[in-house]
Order: structure tokens, then C-alpha cells, then sequence
């Protein structure tokens, strides 16, 4: 049932608060702030404390989650991690090595060429392999099919365009990096005490971000009768712009990449006119000062910018540059926060361009077949 909403997709987008907070609880406790709760994959922590490497195994807008995750096991934990669409990982003959965790993220568990993916590496029977389904379905057969099973609590989606799966994958991703870390004491004391803090105010920051619902409606309207799209973003804003061109071109059909704003210069700028929206990514984080480089050499060519930021970067409008202040947080669960944005970007976009927002064309919920 929609309830108040038009579509699915938007009710899905407003359940992510809640959907987050659900999954947070997993592992942390209202009362208890400063460690991960006892009972958090207890069951696995001898499994867990042996893997040295992580394999990532995802399609689509799974695949984008995993792109965060590797960002965080690295930078936060140091344990080096690969992240593949598996359509690719399962043809080309791979290795695995020993002692690694495969985690196969999936909404819907039945993705073809995810499980074929798990399948082959199990055959291979690598020493210390410890497999995890981070899933939103529990009977489905990728979760039959490995030994942990991390539970995504984002309840039904329905629309075909993925929004709390999502940003609830990223949510127990982060989770589970700081499981990993805990066990492996890659992560301690005042570190820790941060990180969950931040985690535990990330709810309140989701529903704050459903505010910006009025502004982006409004900017998408630059959108309507534009053929093409760059979004761009750095460090862990860069799989949120891959993320942002898949939801724009599925549901309003207008072409859309996302690019590591480091690569402009590499090609994309050539493509850079007054017709060209670009979107950008800008929290004020580590990666600030190198953007807005990027962003300039864009606007010196004319392109149209949209873009979200932090107010704490004190970018203000002007010609051909359009700001929408993200509600604050850290750099770190940043991505999480800003996928509300682009959601809501190509939302409205598609509304405005009369597609059927939750079946787009061509498309089906679940990719049983590769
Ligand atoms: C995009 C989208 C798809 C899925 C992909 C993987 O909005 O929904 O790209 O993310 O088909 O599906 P799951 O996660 O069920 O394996």
C-alpha cells in the first residue's frame, strides 16, 4: 500500500530513517554508546578473525554500496578489499585467495550472475573462505547459500528503483567494517566511542535530508528537457555518483555517468557545454578543495552545476550554479546521507517526465536470469 505517497519509490525513500535506525540496532544499543553489542555476529567471530582480504560481489546499485565499503575497510580497518559487478568476476577465471570473506550484497538474493559468482568460488574451495549474504530477503537462496547471513531490515521494496536497500547495505556494511575491526582490534578506544557516536546520529541526519524534498523539486526542473548528465564526486562520494546516474537514467530515461571528478580532465570535459547539467557531490570533507577546482573548471565552460554541499563550505549561488545545503555530518557516513538527495533528483526528474517511476521500461525487480 503507497499510503499517502504516489508511488512506492518516494514511500521508500521517506522509510529511510527508519529502515537505517532498524538495521543500526543490530549492533548498537540506545543505552549502551560506545561499544558494538555483544550478541553482533557473535556466532562468527572465530570465522571472522582469520580473513585477510575481502571480495565484494554485487550488481547495480549493490554493486555501488560495495564501492562505499571498500573505501571503508581500507581506510578505516586496513584490510584490503576488491569489489566486482559479478557478471565480470565470474567469467574470467579470478583468484581467490586464501582467507577471504566473499560478501555477495544483494536486495533481492535471486540475482543470476551473484550467485553463479558465489557458486564458482566455492568450488574452488580456497583455505579460510567465509561467505556472507548481506540481504533484504531471508528465504532467499543467496542467504541458503553462505555461511552468514547479515540482514538488511529494510522491509519489502517494491519499487524497482533501489533506495532503502540501499542506503540500509551501507548502513550494516558500516557495521560489519567495525565488527571486522573490533575483532581484529584494527579499531579501538576513542576511534571507535566517534564512530558509533556518528552512526547512532544517522537516522536523525536521513530525516532531516527528506527536507530537501521542496528545494531539489524545484531544481528539477532544469532537468526536464535535458538529454544528458555528468554527476560527479570524490573518495566515498564517487560510488554515490555512480549511484545518482543509474537512478536518473532507469527512471527518467535520460543519459547519465557518473565520474570520479579527478577524471574530468581525462575526457568528460569535452563534453562540457550551457546544455550539460552537472551534479555534484560536496560535503566539506577532505576531498572539498580539490572539487571545487573541479567544479570551477566546469562552470569556466559553461556547464550548468547542481550543486549539494555543506553549509560549513559556504558556496553560494550564482549564474549557472545551483546549491542545496545537505544537513552536517561526518565525512565518513556522509555517502549514506547524500544518497537522499540524488533519490529525490531523479524522482521529481521522472515525475515531471511522465515515466512510470516504480516499473521503468525494460526492467524487472529481480534478475533471476543473466
Ligand atoms: C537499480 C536496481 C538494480 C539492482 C540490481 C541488483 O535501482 O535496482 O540495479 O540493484 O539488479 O539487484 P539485487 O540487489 O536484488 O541483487
Amino acid at each position: 500500500d503507497k499510503g499517502e505517497f504516489k508511488h512506492y519509490m518516494l514511500k521508500e525513500i521517506y522509510e529511510q530513517p527508519d529502515a537505517v535506525a532498524r538495521t543500526i540496532e543490530m549492533a548498537l544499543d540506545n543505552n549502551e554508546t560506545s561499544k558494538l553489542r555483544d550478541d553482533f555476529l557473535q556466532r562468527y567471530e572465530t570465522q571472522l578473525a582469520g580473513i585477510r582480504h575481502v571480495q565484494i560481489l554485487a550488481c547495480g546499485t549493490s554493486y555501488h554500496s560495495g564501492l562505499v565499503a571498500k573505501y571503508w575497510f581500507e581506510s578505516l580497518i586496513r584490510v584490503p578489499c576488491s569489489v566486482e559487478v559479478a557478471s565480470e568476476f565470474r567469467y574470467r577465471n579470478p583468484v581467490v585467495v586464501d582467507n577471504c570473506l566473499v560478501i555477495c550484497i544483494s536486495q533481492s538474493g535471486e540475482t543470476a550472475d551473484t550467485l553463479s559468482a558465489l557458486r564458482d568460488i566455492q568450488k574452488q574451495t580456497p583455505a579460510g573462505l567465509v561467505s556472507l549474504a548481506l540481504c533484504n530477503v531471508p528465504t532467499s537462496s543467496l542467504v541458503r547459500e553462505t555461511d552468514i547471513f547479515l540482514p538488511t531490515l529494510a522491509g519489502p521494496e517494491i519499487g524497482v528503483a533501489s533506495t532503502k536497500a540501499f542506503t540500509t547495505q551501507l548502513a550494516a556494511l558500516m557495521l560489519l567494517v567495525l565488527k571486522v575491526g573490533v575483532i581484529q582490534q584494527r579499531v579501538t578506544g576513542e576511534r571507535l566511542t566517534t564512530l558509533i557516536g556518528e552512526l547512532q546520529q544517522l537516522p536523525g541526519q536521513l530525516y532531516a535530508s527528506l527536507n530537501l524534498d521542496a528545494p531539489i523539486k524545484t531544481m528539477s526542473e532544469h532537468f526536464e528537457d535535458k538529454k544528458s548528465c555528468l554527476f560527479l564526486g570524490r573518495g566515498l562520494q564517487f560510488p554515490i555518483a555512480l549511484e545518482g546516474a543509474l537512478k536518473l537514467k532507469e527512471i527518467s530515461y535520460i543519459h547519465a555517468e557518473g565520474y570520479a571528478a579527478g577524471e574530468l580532465k581525462h575526457g568528460p570535459l569535452a563534453l562540457v557545454d550551457k546544455d550539460m547539467p552537472i551534479v555534484v557531490l560536496a560535503p566539506k570533507d577532505s576531498m572539498f578543495d580539490k572539487l571545487k577546482a573541479n567544479m570551477q573548471e566546469v562552470h569556466a565552460r559553461h556547464g550548468e552545476l547542481f550543486v549539494f554541499a555543506s553549509e560549513a563550505s559556504q558556496m553560494v549561488a550564482e549564474d549557472r550554479l545551483h546549491v542545496v545545503y545537505v544537513p552536517e555530518v561526518c565525512e565518513v557516513l556522509a555517502p549514506i546521507v547524500y544518497s537522499v538527495p540524488v533519490q529525490l533528483l531523479s524522482y521529481h526528474v521522472a515525475v515531471m517526465r511522465g515515466t512510470d517511476v516504480d516499473q521503468p521500461r525494460n526492467l524487472a525487480k529481480s534478475v533471476t536470469v543473466e
